[in-house]
């Protein structure tokens, strides 16, 4: 049995329309996977979150009131992924890091959003690989690893299969900290990746073989991260 602490990207869950279809199956994947391995899933927010950050800020809320709206955001897609696996997981959204941790050691899975404005549900993912000791981070999200630089923005940008720590952290340093920020794992996420010396895994979530594999801890298709 492995604990792996999952980020489920708000652009997997819900990119600008929620695909039913797709929920179902990532559902049933990970249903199968709690059967033998124990699983905290941290949802993202996605269209939603980035909708209404943005509709805030064009009226003059500050950064860390849009990051309020934004957990909002991930606990309802957390809510949505809650209902597809509530067979087996702890029956409501944790909302802080101790009521995840108390819950998973009754539940195979635990499902839980944001907790605290400043970070993504990267972040949250990975703190909550350091709580449990986790033998793994699965990070989903809609590029199938960590590239070189943008992909969607730049032709030349490469995807790396292995890198350390440091090296993630390098890459997306120079990314603005604001709220409903994009990229592919934010920077404190990447700090605590260092931090944790956890080995962590970054794939396109869409891609459901790739993600079983890696919660396996077996070989798939995008970046593997240790030091
Ligand atoms: P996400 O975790 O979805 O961030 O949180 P993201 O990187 O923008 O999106 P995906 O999931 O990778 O596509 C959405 C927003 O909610 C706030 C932040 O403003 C974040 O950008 N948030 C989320 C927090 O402030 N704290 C949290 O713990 C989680």
């Amino acid at each position: 049995m492995a604990v792996v602490s999952i980020s489920i990207g708000g652009s997997i869950m819900s990119p600008h329309d929620a695909d039913p279809a797709f929920i179902r199956d990532l559902a049933a994947l990970l249903l199968r996977k709690a059967k033998k391995h124990r699983l905290v899933l941290v949802v993202g927010g996605g269209t939603p979150a980035r909708r209404y950050i943005e509709l805030c800020r064009l009226f003059g809320a500050d950064e860390s009131f849009l990051d309020e709206v934004g957990i909002r955001a991930t606990r309802m897609n957390a809510s949505v992924l809650l209902s597809a696996v509530r067979g087996m997981a702890y029956p409501r959204v944790a909302d802080d890091l101790d009521e995840a941790v108390n819950a998973s050691h009754r539940f195979p899975i635990v499902v839980m959003g944001g907790t605290h404005p400043g970070h993504t549900t990267d972040a949250v993912t990975v703190f909550m690989g350091e709580r449990l000791h986790a033998d793994r981070i699965v990070i989903t999200t809609n590029v199938p690893g960590v590239y070189t630089a943008d992909p969607k923005k730049d032709p030349d940008a490469r995807l790396l299969e292995r890198l350390t720590p440091e090296k993630l952290v390098e890459i997306v340093g120079s990314m603005p900290h604001e709220a409903g920020s994009k990229g592919v794992i934010d920077p404190l996420g990447a700090k605590l990746v260092a931090r944790s010396r956890i080995v962590t895994y970054v794939l396109d979530g869409r891609d459901l073989r790739s993600l079983d594999s890696a919660i396996e801890g077996k070989r798939f298709r995008g970046s593997v991260i240790s030091p």
